[in-house]
């Protein structure tokens, strides 16, 4: 495939994706409704050549949001018999914030419409029409920020929590094991639907559906009231990806709110945020030993101390200081970037718990790649930038549009080492944005 070819056939999967409703899915079957991290990145794809459709992404997502300010994780506009857990099972009715008008799952994913937004603002050709779509929008994502500061962060410190692994969008990190040690659920009874869909070796376990869903459980208990879970839920956890992705939001959030004029309280307020979430970032999450950021866990006092794709993610956000930059991209080549490997595996490769075949448990993501090359380019890393990128490129050629992609380059030579689902919406959206550049 030539580069054109690439971008061609990336449209046509947003296209084929995209639902009369105005939101595009992230692949047919597998994942059949609109989650929230995926329509940020579906955003910036179809801002290339469908800056409506971009629109409509995030409309559409921002119209479901709560009334305190949430936007959940799915939004269930249409029905479909191919997803478990589904709308019966979240049961977003229970809580008494929800979007009436649609119903959606309890939980939410990282932060992308903040720099979604700035970039849709950027690709734009009609600078006055996307100014008027900023200004339609802005507060609702707004909304967004403010929601997780006055309702996840219980010790006021400026990072803010995570309930669910499927909160984090790294949902099967080997990370989350620590925590499962911790919890015994009953054995639940249900169907799946997932690994009708794809190769049970490259998904989630039962036993790992049961922490997932009897995590679920404990928030509807208490309606999905936030001080509840805080208290009760077994999984609490400061993400470095989520709080990353949260902070550059802001940052994106204070120069459209600059743009478009007025708005000095909430530029006030996010600056003030974002400073206090700085500080305790680097204070908190960062592991002077390992020489990475590490996730958090809030529920038993500790950090869990495991490298992976989000442990590079601060790059994104502009937290760490050049010093700290510097160890971090040593580690990095060192465990990742070899060059038998492409950039960038989702876990550590040196680790036990390392599978290169496994949903988040060291594949390659092309979302966590276009994320690390734009936080490497700030750094003024512009070769392992570069590479990042090409890798990414390489990978699709070679594989297709494909959710997730073996690190290691043997796997590539005489099969197919794409994995998940086809047709994958986020793939195709930001190969079109890296191969527009
Ligand atoms: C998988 C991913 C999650 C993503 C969802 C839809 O569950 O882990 O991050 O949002 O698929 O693409």
């Amino acid at each position: 495939m030539t580069q054109q070819e690439i971008t061609t056939k990336a449209k046509e999967i947003l296209i084929n994706n995209y639902q009369e409703k105005g939101f595009t899915i992230p692949c047919k079957g597998l994942y059949p409704f609109q989650w929230n991290w995926d329509s940020g990145f579906i955003a910036i794809g179809f801002a290339h050549f469908d800056i409506e459709k971009a629109k409509s992404e995030i409309k559409s997502l921002v119209d479901a949001q709560w009334s305190n300010g949430f936007i959940p994780h799915i939004i269930f506009h249409n029905e479909s018999d191919t997803y478990f857990p589904g709308p019966d099972f979240h049961r977003s009715d229970l809580s008494e914030l929800s979007n009436k008008s649609v119903p959606t799952t309890g939980m939410t994913q990282p932060h992308t419409l903040g720099f979604a937004l700035e970039k849709m603002y950027e690709i734009a050709e009609n600078k006055e029409d996307i100014i008027n779509f900023i200004k339609l929008v802005i507060d609702a994502i707004y909304d967004f920020s403010l929601y997780f500061y006055n309702f996840r962060d219980p010790l006021n410190e400026g990072l803010v929590y995570i309930y669910h692994n499927w909160e984090s969008g790294t949902d099967n990190s080997p990370i989350w094991d620590d925590i499962w040690e911790t919890i015994n659920p009953p054995s639940l009874e249900f169907e799946r639907k997932d690994t009708g869909h794809v190769d049970a070796a490259q998904r989630p376990s039962k036993r790992e559906y049961d922490y997932y869903l009897h995590i679920i459980e404990i928030a509807k208990k208490y309606n999905y009231e936030d001080r509840e879970i805080a208290e009760y839920s077994p999984f609490l956890v400061q993400d470095p990806l989520f709080n990353s992705l949260l902070i550059s939001s802001n940052a994106s959030l204070i120069r459209l709110y600059e743009l478009i004029g007025g708005n000095e309280y909430k530029i006030e307020k996010l600056k003030s945020l974002t400073q206090k979430a700085i500080q305790s970032f680097n204070n908190k999450l960062y592991d002077q030993e390992l020489g990475v950021y590490c996730h958090y866990d809030l529920r038993n006092n500790k950090l869990l101390r495991y490298i992976s794709s989000s442990s590079f993610s601060p790059l994104f956000a502009g937290i760490p200081s050049k010093e700290q930059a510097e160890k971090m991209v040593t580690v990095m080549m060192e465990k990742f970037g070899n060059d038998d490997q492409y950039l960038c595996a989702s876990f550590d490769p040196t680790h036990k718990r390392f599978n290169p075949k496994k949903y988040w448990r060291g594949p390659v993501w092309i979302n966590l790649n276009w994320l690390l090359y734009h936080g490497l380019k700030d750094y003024g890393y512009d070769d392992i930038a570069n590479r990042v990128k090409e890798d990414s490129i390489e990978i699709i050629k070679q594989n297709g549009f494909f959710e997730y992609f073996d690190a290691r380059k043997e796997a590539h030579q005489n099969s197919i080492a794409g994995y998940g689902g086809d047709n994958f919406s986020w793939s195709a959206a930001l190969i079109i944005d890296f191969l527009t550049k």
